[in-house]
């Protein structure tokens, strides 16, 4: 009998291993969004983040075994040693609370350390529970907040984590 897909493997074949994304995985990128974070950015925001040489953006991708292909999950990060500044979080919905999300901020985490980041800064929303739950896990430090600063007049918390 197959043993069912561990907690934190996602329900991938092994372990999935954060890579580099560049600009052929603009439409993957677009439909994650999408599907993750409506509305999302546009295919010209991702070109511009994929284009650039101050961007790490880092995916997931899903396993053969599964029946949607693209990605599971991605990170964007603007760098600017040291100093970065976490852009963007997805994962895809039906590929929540299996470890993704921590997967590959820890990837990021490691590679900003290796080009000189001291200090990792984000703002999330309020009223994202998860997000907020998720960063407080990996240690970011609330910092401010930015009162009404979304279009539909929510509140901003900044918060940075030291790597
Ligand atoms: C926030 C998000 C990226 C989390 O992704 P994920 O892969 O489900 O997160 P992980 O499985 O790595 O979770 C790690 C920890 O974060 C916290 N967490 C994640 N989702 C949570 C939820 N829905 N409720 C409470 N805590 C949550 C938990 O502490 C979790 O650890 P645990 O599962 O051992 O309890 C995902 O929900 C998402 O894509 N949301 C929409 C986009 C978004 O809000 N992005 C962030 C702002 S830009």
């Amino acid at each position: 009998m197959t043993a069912p897909p561990s907690r934190g493997s996602g329900g991938f074949d092994a372990k999935p291993a954060a890579e580099r994304l560049d600009a052929s995985a603009v439409a993957a990128l677009e439909l994650l969004d999408r599907q993750s974070f409506p509305p999302g950015w546009s295919a010209a925001q991702w070109r511009s983040v994929l284009g650039g040489g101050r961007h790490l953006v880092l995916g997931l991708r899903r396993s053969g075994r599964t029946a949607v292909p693209g990605l599971a999950a991605c990170a964007v990060l603007q760098v600017v040693p040291p100093e970065a500044e976490l852009l963007r979080l997805l994962v895809h919905p039906s590929l929540r609370r299996r470890g993704l999300a921590r997967l590959v901020l820890d990837a990021a985490f490691s590679i900003l350390r290796r080009d000189g980041c001291t200090c990792c800064h984000l703002e999330v929303a309020a009223g994202n529970d998860a997000a907020r739950q998720l960063y407080h896990d990996l240690g970011f430090q609330q910092r401010g907040v930015r009162h009404g600063y979304y279009g539909d007049g929510s509140d901003a918390v900044l918060m940075s984590l030291e790597l």
